[in-house]
C-alpha cells in the first residue's frame, strides 16, 4: 500500500493529520477518551479559557434546532491555572498537540493567558477567541473591526512565542481585512468559523428558549456559510486556515481543504457521534487513495474554478 502523508504543519502547530476538534464541543480531551482514542487526532482543541475561572451563562445555554444547535454556554472554564493544573497533566501524558483556546474582556487579559501558557509543557499553539457571541464583554466584541483586531494580535503576539492562531467571526461583511489584519499583525495561522448569532423562541411561553436571550448556530447547517468564508479568507491568506462549521464527514473537510484549508476541526458532531473526527481522518486517507494522491496538503487551495 501507498505510504500516505496525511501530516501538516498549521503554522508551527505540527499535526500528524489535518484533523482536530472545535473548541467547547470536546471539553479539555479527558471528557472524551473513554469513547475516543484522543491520540490518534491531528491536535486536541481546548475549551476556552480565560485568566480567572468564569462560569458562564445561566441554563439553559442551548438548543436543538433543524440542521444543529444554537448555543450560549458564554465561555464557562476553570480560569488558566486551573487549566493547567487540572487538565495538562493528563493531555501531555497523551502526547497529543493541544490547542489552547483562549479569550479575555481586555486585551491585557488575552496577553497574560497567552504569557502564562507560554512555557506550560504541551501546549502547541493557542487559538484567540475573538468571535464568541454569547459573552457581554470579549469575545466579539475584538472580532468586528480590523483595527481592534490588529491591535490585539500585536499585544498577544509579543507576550508570546507559540503559535498563535486568530479565530475569526463568520458574521462581519467581508472577510478579507481581518485576514490582512491579523497576518501582518504576526499571527501564523487563521481559524474560521465561530458561531453564526442566532435566536430560537418557544412559541407557548413566547420567552427566547435561552437565557442569554440569544447564542450561536452551529453544525450541519453552517457548513456552506463556512466555505464560502474560508475560499474569501483563501484569497488573501499567506498564513495556514484551520476550518470548522459543520463538518458530519469527510466529505465537508475535503470540501474546506479544496477551499483552502491546510485542517480541519469538528465540533457540534462530536456531540452526536463522539469517533466523528476519528471517521474524518480514516476517510480523507481513502479519498487521497482513490485520487492518486500522496499528500493531504496536495488537497489544499486546489479548487477549480474554470
Ligand atoms: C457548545 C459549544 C461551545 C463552544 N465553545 C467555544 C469556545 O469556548 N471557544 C470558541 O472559540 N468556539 C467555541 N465554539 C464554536 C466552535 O468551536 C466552532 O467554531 C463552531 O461550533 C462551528 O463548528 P461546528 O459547526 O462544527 O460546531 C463552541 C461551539 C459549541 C457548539
Amino acid at each position: 500500500m501507498n505510504k500516505i502523508d496525511l501530516s501538516v504543519n498549521l503554522g508551527g502547530i505540527r499535526m500528524k493529520n489535518p484533523v482536530t476538534v472545535a473548541s467547547g464541543t470536546f471539553g479539555y480531551g479527558c471528557e472524551y477518551a473513554d469513547l475516543v482514542d484522543i491520540t490518534q487526532l491531528g491536535a486536541v482543541t481546548v475549551k476556552g479559557i480565560r485568566f480567572v475561572p468564569w462560569p458562564g451563562n445561566p441554563l439553559p445555554r442551548h438548543a436543538e434546532v433543524p440542521g444543529g444547535m444554537v448555543n450560549a454556554i458564554g465561555l464557562q472554564g476553570p480560569g488558566v491555572e486551573g487549566f493547567i493544573s487540572q487538565y495538562m497533566p493528563f493531555l501531555v501524558a497523551k502526547g497529543v498537540p493541544v490547542i489552547v483556546n483562549i479569550w479575555g474582556t481586555s486585551v491585557d487579559e488575552y496577553a497574560e493567558v497567552a504569557a502564562r501558557l507560554s512555557d506550560v509543557e504541551g501546549v502547541s499553539g493557542l487559538e484567540l477567541n475573538v468571535s464568541c457571541p454569547n459573552v457581554k464583554e470579549g469575545g466579539n466584541a475584538f472580532g468586528t473591526d480590523p483595527s481592534t483586531l490588529a491591535a490585539l494580535v500585536k499585544r498577544v503576539r509579543s507576550a508570546t512565542r507559540l503559535p498563535l492562531m486568530p479565530k475569526l467571526a463568520p458574521n462581519v461583511p467581508d472577510i478579507k481585512p481581518f485576514v490582512r489584519a491579523v497576518q501582518e499583525s504576526g499571527a501564523d495561522a487563521i481559524a474560521l468559523i465561530n458561531t453564526i448569532p442566532a435566536m430560537v423562541i418557544d412559541i407557548e411561553s413566547r420567552r427566547p428558549v435561552l437565557s442569554n436571550k440569544v447564542g450561536g448556530l452551529s453544525g450541519a447547517a453552517i457548513h456552506p456559510v463556512a466555505v464560502k468564508l474560508v475560499w474569501d479568507a483563501a484569497q488573501v491568506a499567506q498564513i495556514p486556515l484551520l476550518a470548522m462549521g459543520g463538518i458530519t464527514g469527510a466529505e465537508q473537510a475535503i470540501e474546506f481543504m479544496i477551499a483552502g484549508a491546510t485542517a480541519v476541526a469538528v465540533g457540534t458532531a462530536n456531540f452526536i457521534d463522539p469517533s466523528t473526527s476519528l471517521r474524518v481522518i480514516a476517510e480523507i486517507r481513502s479519498y487521497l487513495e482513490s485520487h492518486n494522491m500522496q499528500s493531504v496538503a496536495e488537497l489544499t487551495g486546489s479548487i477549480v474554478l474554470e
